[in-house]
Formats: C-alpha cells, structure tokens, sequence
C-alpha cells in the first residue's frame, strides 16, 4: 500500500523584524501587552520585492534541497496561502516557474491557518491514490500586506514567512498517518478580509473603509472556538490512530498565541514543553506556521527518527485540522516504488555528456540539412549553418530538441543560443548531463 512521508523541509522569512517596541510607536500598545496577551516578542515583514511566492520559493528551494529531490521531478506543486502574490493566476503556478518545475501541476489551498494540514490531506490523497508521487506543498503569508497598522486590535499579531514540505510516495511505512479535517462557513465573518473580491471589489469605498485589511470581530470568541476546535481535532487524531497522549513525541499547533496553546495543552494533558513554539519570534503567520516550526525543529534536532508528531490548527473560515505522523527523517527514499514510475537519474550516467553533444548535433544536421562536418562547436547557427533564412527552421530546431530531451524552450531562451556550442551547453544545463 502506498503512503506518503516527508523528506525535506525548508523555511524562509524576511530579513525586517518589527519588534513590539516598533509597534509602540504605531499604535496605542505595549511591550508588556502583547508579550503576555499572546507570547510574540517580533515578527518579520516583507520588504521591497518580497511577497508570498518569493518567500515560498525560498522556503521550497531549502526543502528540495535537504531532500535532494530536483524540482524536475515534483509531480505536483501545492501552496497553501490567504495572502498570494496575485488575485489570479495561483501562488502556486508563480512559485512553479520560478522553480523551473515544469512537470508540476500547481494550484493554491485557501484553508486560513489550517492551509498546511489540509494541503497534507490534499497531497497524502494524491499519492496514496498514485496520482502523484513526489509534491512540493509549501505555506506561505505576507500577511503584513494585508494589516490595518492602525488597528491594535489585529496589528500586533501577525507575520509573514514560509516553510515547505517534500512528501513522497512510499512502500507502506508510517509516514502521514492521519488527517482530520473540519469547517464552519458560519463564523466567516469572525476573521475576514471582506474587501477586493468580487463580492466588494476594490474601489473608493472600500479602500477607504479598509474592508481589503484584516478585520477581527471578537479576539476573545476566536481564543475560544479555537480551543475547542483544536482540542476537538487533536483528540480524533489520536483516536483515529489508537494513541495516548503521552505516545505523541511532539506538538506541532498554528501559533497564532501562546495563551491559546498553553490552554489547549492543559486541557490535553499535554507538558508544555513538548510543544514547538517559536510565535515570540514570527508571529501568527497563518498557513506557514506549521511548516516553519517543523522546519526549524527538524534542523535543530528536536525531531527525531521514529517520533510521532501532532500537528493542530486553527483559522479563518473558520477551519481547524489535526495531523499525525511518524516522522522517518529526511533523505530521498531508497529502494524502486512497486507501481511506482523510476526515472533515472542522468547525473549518475557517465555517457549523458557525450550522448548529448552527439544527439544535438545530428538534430542541427537533420534540421537545418547541413554536413555533419560543418557541425563544429564555434559554428553559429545564423551565420554559418543557415539558420533563420527560413524562420519556421528554427521552430523545427526548437521543437526537435524540446522532443528529443523532453523539455519545453522558451523563445527568450532559444534567442540566447547562437552557436552549437551553446546549444550543447544549454540543453546540457537543462538536463543535468
Ligand atoms: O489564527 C487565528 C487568528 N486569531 C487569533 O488567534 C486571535 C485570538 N485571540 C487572541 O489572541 C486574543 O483575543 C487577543 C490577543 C487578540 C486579544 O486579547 P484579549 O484578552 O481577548 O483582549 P480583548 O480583545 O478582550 O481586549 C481587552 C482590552 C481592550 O481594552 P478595553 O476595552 O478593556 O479598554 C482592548 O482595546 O485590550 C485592549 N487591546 C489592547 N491594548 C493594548 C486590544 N489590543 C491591544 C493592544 N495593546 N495591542
């Protein structure tokens, strides 16, 4: 039976700190306040040229990375977001791009806080099924973008970043051993951005009343539900996998507030102490939270081999969620998937180099019906083999190579390539050899 486990995990975070001394200057507020209403010290905001497909792609490029996996081989690109870049096309398909993962379908989650376990759920489905076997799911806010700075009431409590998960199929094994998912579309109203859909779109008014920003109606109720809801989601979890409390290694929640969290544990039972919190430096940053203190506690090495981890959210919706998982360590899988594609890895073939140079330059004779002879490294295309005199030769070019090595070449790209030379070069670069 096929399950998914993660193999990688990354994180990024603007470079800008406000601190709640910052935050005294701007609004009606303390230090003391905030710290001991929620427990945040600072959060990091995005500076010029930063937004959510930027951070995304920071916090992938980290987990593609610890689990060596090329963004080649991602089969689907999930990103998990209230706060994306654009209005439309998707984060996902801006984060997709900027990953050059061209086999990946890509499209956003908008679950609030619960983005990142129900991107788990999305995403465990689509391998489990064999769907997909290799998905990139990052969460990822800039919720900075979108706080009314003078409102104290919702300002000094959120953030922006990202963390990134890889998940990949496996052979049985533990990995994501549950999702629970759960909504109630009638407190909608409870934590909302009502403005700049196409319910209110964007216009005088609405910039004017602020309805684009984020609006709370009662921090008290939304401390309540979420409680309930949390401790609602972690104990199906646990039923749903035969455990006890005292078999989870480690708490994962959304870190929307301390005071929320401490809460929820003394009402599991749970010792604070086995909770990964890091709010005091980041803040309620919605559907990265999760992800980016997983991240940080696989890299300092809180989370070990063989522990079962539980994540919890709760958020706008609103929408709450639970997740259990055996947490397998990070690394690619060894071993071929039974049912599974195996692709093979060109770096480790030796011949790919030669096999390249030989296959471009047989395409450039059968293209451009030039010599074999003439086909010399230093060549230029246009000048010395003839290409251009005929512009549809060049489309023939271009797609023969994109066939041959299963690649799609942009035109910006094809016009950089002058000699034969680049030519090799290029389809080399693209292709690992
Ligand atoms: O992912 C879910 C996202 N949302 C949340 O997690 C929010 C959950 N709720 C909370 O975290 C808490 O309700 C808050 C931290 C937002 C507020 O704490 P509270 O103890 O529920 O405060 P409150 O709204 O009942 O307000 C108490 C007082 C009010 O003053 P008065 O009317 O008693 O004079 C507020 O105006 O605190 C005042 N206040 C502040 N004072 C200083 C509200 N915000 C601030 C502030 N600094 N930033």
């Amino acid at each position: 039976m096929l399950t998914s486990r993660i193999i990688g995990t990354g994180s990024c975070a603007p470079a800008t700190v406000l601190t709640n001394h910052d935050l005294e200057r701007m609004v009606d507020t303390t230090d003391q306040w905030v710290r001991t209403r929620t427990g945040i010290a600072e959060r990091r905001v995005c500076g010029p040229g930063e937004d959510s497909a930027t951070l995304a792609e920071g916090a992938a490029l980290q987990a593609l990375a610890a689990a060596g996996v090329d963004s080649m081989d991602l089969d689907m690109l999930l990103v998990a977001t209230i706060t994306p870049a654009v209005p439309f096309p998707a984060t996902a398909c801006l984060v997709q791009e900027a990953l050059k993962a061209r086999r990946a379908a890509a499209f956003d989650i908008g679950a609030g806080c619960s983005g990142f376990i129900y991107g788990l759920a999305v995403a465990d489905s689509l391998i489990r099924s064999g769907s997909a076997r290799t998905i990139l799911l990052v969460g990822a806010e800039s919720l900075s973008k979108f706080v009314n700075w003078k409102d104290r009431n919702t300002c000094v409590l959120f953030g922006d970043g990202a963390g990134a998960v890889v998940l990949q199929a496996q052979e049985g094994g533990p990995g994501l051993r549950s999702t629970h998912l759960y909504s109630d579309g009638a407190e909608w109203a409870l934590l909302a951005a009502p403005g700049g859909g196409s319910r209110f779109p964007l216009s005088e008014q609405v910039l004017q009343e602020g309805l684009h920003l984020i609006h709370m109606q009662s921090g008290t109720e939304v401390f309540r539900l979420a409680v309930r809801a949390m401790e609602e989601a972690c104990m199906a979890a646990l039923k749903a996998n035969r455990l006890e409390v005292s078999d989870v290694d480690l708490i994962i929640p959304h870190q929307a507030n301390a005071r929320i969290i401490q809460t929820l544990a003394n009402r599991l039972a749970f010792p604070e102490a086995k909770i990964v919190l890091n709010l005091d430096r980041y803040g309620n940053t919605s559907a990265a939270s999760i992800p980016l203190a997983l991240d940080e506690a696989v890299r300092d090495g809180r989370v070990q081999p063989g522990m079962t981890l539980l994540l919890t959210a709760f958020g706008t919706g609103v929408t709450w969620a639970s997740a259990v998982l055996t947490w397998q360590g990070n690394g690619v899988a060894t071993g071929p998937l039974r049912g599974g594609a195996v692709r093979r890895d060109p770096r480790e073939d030796k011949g790919a180099t030669v096999a390249v140079e030989e296959k471009v330059k047989r395409i450039i004779v059968e293209q451009l019906g030039v010599q074999e002879s003439q086909v010399k490294p230093e060549a230029k295309l246009a000048d010395d083999l003839g290409l251009g005199a005929d512009s549809l030769d060049a489309v023939g070019l271009v797609m023969a190579l994109e066939e041959e090595f299963n690649l799609q070449i942009l035109d910006t790209e094809a016009e950089q390539v002058q000699t034969v030379q680049d030519a090799i070069q290029y389809i080399k670069g693209r292709t690992h050899a």
